[in-house]
């Protein structure tokens, strides 16, 4: 099978490096990508959300299957274009519709489907311009803090946790009236604080039936202890110690199963990854948010301790065929820790030359993320630059050996947590 995988990203780097070993990969090409993708594939230089580019390159490459690695194209509405077009009837797309890609693309879309579905959320309210008195009066019967959020794509920046009424009133004021996050804040959902622990499930889903995926933890904060402003991520670790079986179970009856039975109950035309961001809150699992596609960092532990071809998992999924296909997961604990640059979630600079890529550790994976290659050598291209993923018996060793191993790694203003995994010790 010839397979185009779209994304430059660390998730992309292993989700290349996890197609690539199976047998039913024939050719692997990766649109950007970046060099660690190159490692397992060929990178092509187009972007992700190419629309033209990507339609071209399935025809020229005879590509089987194309898998949509990050949210943009998705919810620009890449997979109704290609399913439109009439030389790519053959097509397996991994990734959902523009519809409903809203889950991800629209807060007020995904609250509501969770109010339809009866699936564990907090309470909201949904405003605009034009019920924009209603909002305020809204937010001063909240009790603090209240969230604030954009309704559409806002890089990551649209959650607002306001801890006064006038900072929250402000803020609202802004998102709608002076569009702070463009057009993505002419709506804004305003929802009720929860207060726990978050972790990352995933699914993957040809629309009637799924298959659970290995659980993840990711360390969102740039500090230690988790401190400090919201990256995209800064390390990873699966499974999750308090996700016992007893927690698992509710997850999947009364967050997982009721969103795969409402896609099928709303004919959603989705086969692809959805990414549950849950909040456990006293024993309880709630929905923060649904993403259409994998998490970054949480892919580069899952797909490592995913013992599944995924080539043949994704190919069931797009032909809906998942029903009675089981999972295996290699029972130890995985961790990545990500190395990024200085100044970052800020402002930072590019183009450092990185030593110590090829030290090969035997049981720990490098993933590249925003590096990129120049006359011949590797740089940073990205706030996020790369991470390495280790296994071991116990959380501690695991990140222990990939802390070990980043200490072999350099590059001008490069900074990374040791803390990851710190609570689990
Ligand atoms: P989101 O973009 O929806 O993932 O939100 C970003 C982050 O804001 C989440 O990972 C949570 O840490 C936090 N957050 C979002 N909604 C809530 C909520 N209702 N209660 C507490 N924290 C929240
Ligand atoms: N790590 C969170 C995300 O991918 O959105």
């Amino acid at each position: 099978m010839n397979i185009l995988l779209l994304g430059s990203g660390g998730r992309e780097h292993a989700l290349a490096w996890k197609m690539a070993q199976s047998p039913n990969c024939s050719s692997l090409f990766i649109a950007p990508g970046n060099p660690g993708t190159a490692q397992c594939g060929t990178n092509l230089p187009f972007a992700a959300t190419d629309f033209e580019a990507i339609k071209k390159c399935c025809a020229d490459n005879a590509i089987n299957m194309v898998v949509i690695g990050p949210e943009e194209p998705l919810v620009k509405g890449l997979v109704n274009e290609l399913k439109a077009d009439a030389s790519l009837q053959h097509l397996l797309i991994i990734g959902p519709d523009q519809y409903a890609a809203q889950l991800e693309g629209s807060k007020a879309f995904a609250k509501a489907f969770m109010q339809r579905h009866g699936i564990p959320t907090a309470a909201y309210g949904e405003f605009t311009g034009d019920n924009f008195e209603a909002g305020l009066e809204y937010i001063k019967a909240q009790k603090l803090p209240v969230v604030l959020k954009a309704d559409g794509l806002a890089a990551g920046k649209g959650v607002l946790i306001c801890t006064t009424h006038e900072e929250a009133l402000s803020e609202f004021t802004q998102m709608i009236q002076q569009a702070k996050f463009g057009a993505a804040s002419s709506k804004v959902v305003v929802e009720e604080f929860l207060s726990g622990i978050e972790l990352s499930v995933f699914a993957l889903t040809d629309g009637r039936h799924y298959v659970l995926l290995p659980e993840a933890k990711d360390y969102k904060r740039i500090g230690e202890g988790d401190s400090g402003l919201n990256t995209g991520g800064m390390g990873a670790v699966s499974p999750v110690p308090f996700a016992d079986d007893a927690f698992m179970q509710k997850v999947i009856t009364k967050v997982v199963e009721p969103t795969i039975n409402g896609l099928g109950k709303e004919a959603f035309d989705y086969k692809g990854f959805v990414f549950f961001g849950l909040i456990k809150v006293g024993d309880e699992p709630m929905v923060i948010e649904y993403n259409c596609r994998m998490g970054d960092p949480e892919t580069e532990v899952v797909m490592p301790r995913l013992q599944n071809d995924l080539v043949h998992l994704l190919t069931a999924a797009a032909q809906q065929k998942l029903e009675g296909i089981s999972i295996q997961k290699d029972p130890r604990f995985a961790t990545t820790v990500m190395a990024v640059s200085g100044g970052y979630p800020g402002d930072y600079a590019k183009g450092f030359a990185i030593d110590g890529l090829q030290n090969d550790a035997a049981d720990t994976l490098l993933f590249h993320a925003g590096t990129a290659e120049k006359d011949g050598s590797i740089v940073t291209s990205g706030g996020r630059v790369l991470c390495v993923t280790s296994f071991g018996n116990t959380v501690a060793e695991a990140v222990a050996k990939s802390k070990d191993r980043l200490v072999g790694v350099s590059f001008e203003g490069m900074y990374f947590r040791k803390d990851i995994g710190y609570e689990f010790e």
